[in-house]
């Protein structure tokens, strides 16, 4: 079975094909940060016309990538949700309409159970139950997963997500966007102890986050800085080093609170280097396995989405669930838990 993944919910246009026996055949990202370096953020509007311009070159280029026609393609996965309005307007158009002339099913995928899955697509691939840290530039939750759709949000951050945290962050040190990789770059010249920044939440129970907090505490150590090399090397540090402990910490405690063995790690910042290290050393000592999707799945993709569309479709073939009505429609908030 061959499933076209198709992702617009933000600022990459992700497309790929996922053969049921190979893996993911094809797949091609574009990415429109440049379009949106100069204002510092995403702009919704330009988003959606970008996803226009780029949806349909990019779906023929991995037809022909895989080698492959419309004709051997058994259904067309699409981001229903969550996401920009806009954005995600353009995949599911475009992944209904497709469909609908191709005579196949559409199943529109929930863009953060794809980021949930895509380390299913490693040859490693984590068993349920497990606990999922999901941490994009939107979301920051641990989900207890007891199977495909059994989610049970154990916590998440009530202002700023993870990524956004990075982002802005970065946009106050003047290092652009997205934020993410810029910080990690600059932190690998910083010195440790040299600032010391909080750990939100984490002097008491429960396992919510909140990271807001932190980019005002970024903003008063720059302000003060010489704003030296080694300065902004040294507050990246510290701010990578606060939101890293931070999460191992509710990891920590989530992972004692479900008794689960296994951590899926996910979403934009699961990219984070000094992030993994602590989480697969944190499994490692409770004789547990952290899994990661590869490094350009951890970011927007479209190879998630055509694996979430193949689990689902697999699903409604066992008889669990069934496809929805031909309808165009995205769902901008979409809580995990309502799968
Ligand atoms: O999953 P994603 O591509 O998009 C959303 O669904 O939001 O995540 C993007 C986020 C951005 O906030 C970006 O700064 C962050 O992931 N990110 C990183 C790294 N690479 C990307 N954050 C920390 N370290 C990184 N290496
Ligand atoms: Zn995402």
């Amino acid at each position: 079975m061959k499933i076209l993944g198709i992702e617009t919910s933000c600022d990459e246009t992700g497309i790929a094909i996922y053969d049921s026996e190979e893996g993911i055949i094809a797949d091609a990202l574009y990415s429109q940060v440049e379009l949106h370096k100069e204002y510092g953020g995403v702009v919704p509007e330009l988003a959606s016309r970008d996803h226009v311009r780029k949806a349909i070159p990019l779906i023929k280029q991995v037809l022909k990538e895989a080698n492959c026609t419309q004709k051997d393609i058994d259904a067309i996965a699409y981001t229903k949700g969550p996401g920009l309005i806009g954005a995600l307007f353009v995949g599911v158009g475009v992944g209904r309409s497709l469909a609908y002339a191709w005579d196949i099913p559409a199943i529109g995928v929930h863009h953060m159970e794809g980021h949930l899955l895509a380390p299913l697509l490693e040859d490693e691939k984590p068993e349920y139950p497990f606990v999922a840290l999901l941490v994009s530039g939107g979301h920051t939750l641990l989900v207890d997963v007891q199977d495909l759709g059994e989610y049970k949000i154990l916590g998440e951050s009530i202002d700023d997500a993870a990524g956004e945290a990075f982002d802005k962050t970065a946009k106050i040190m003047g290092l652009g966007y997205p934020g993410g990789p810029a910080i990690a770059k600059l932190a690998l010249n910083g010195r440790a102890g040299i600032y010391k920044l909080p750990r939100p939440m984490t002097d008491r129970p429960g396992l919510e986050f909140s990271f807001s907090g932190l980019k005002t505490a970024v903003a008063n150590l720059y302000m003060k800085s010489d704003k030296s090399e080694q300065a902004l090397a040294d507050i990246a540090y510290a701010f990578q080093e606060a939101v890293v402990d931070t999460i191992f910490i509710k990891c920590r405690r989530s992972l004692e609170q479900t008794g689960h063995k296994r951590l899926v790690v996910a979403g934009g910042v699961s990219a984070n280097v000094s992030l993994r290290e602590k989480l697969t050393d944190l499994l490692e000592s409770k004789d547990g396995k952290a899994y990661y999707p590869r490094l350009k799945f951890c970011t927007d993709n479209g190879a998630m989405i055509a694996y979430a569309g193949f689990a689902r479709y697999q699903a409604v073939l066992d008889g669990k669930g069934e496809f929805e009505e031909a309808a165009i429609r995205a769902k901008p908030r979409w809580p995990i838990e309502e799968l």
